[in-house]
């Protein structure tokens, strides 16, 4: 479901190494989503979103740094992402306030992941690529 695809390489190979991870964590959590008889699946999709957010703030960490070391100059433009992203992500990984049952837990999980994934191959798309040509 998410993955990883040849179109969103910028050729810079940490950056890249760190898109596939979140990719990876995303289809974990997806994988453990969609499947109905796991114990504490909850807790196991709480600590993978947990994951996914810290490893995007490293990641944009990371990024900003090299874009830094560049002197690349849409690096403001990026930062304003990064960090509009960052509070959502802040804001949609707040899992325990959601209430409910099992269905509408299944759907807030499914629209973060897909909300998450939209916004991470739209940006990778559209600006992180742009990093690796000049
Ligand atoms: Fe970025
Ligand atoms: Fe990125």
């Amino acid at each position: 479901m998410y993955e990883m695809k040849d179109e969103y390489l910028t050729g810079i190979p940490e950056i890249d190494r760190e898109h596939t991870r979140l990719f990876e964590i995303a289809e974990e959590t997806y994988q453990i989503a969609k499947q109905e008889f796991i114990p504490d699946k909850y807790d196991q999709i709480q600590t993978l979103l947990e994951e996914l957010k810290e490893y995007t703030f490293l990641h944009f960490e990371h990024e900003e740094e090299y874009m830094e070391s560049i002197h690349y100059k849409k690096l403001y433009t990026q930062k304003i992402q990064h960090e509009g992203f960052r509070r959502k992500l802040e804001e949609l990984t707040r899992l325990d306030s959601i209430e409910g049952d099992q269905e509408d837990q299944d759907k807030v999980i499914d629209d973060i992941l897909k909300f998450l994934t939209d916004w991470l191959v739209s940006h990778i798309l559209h600006n992180d690529k742009l990093i690796g040509k000049l």
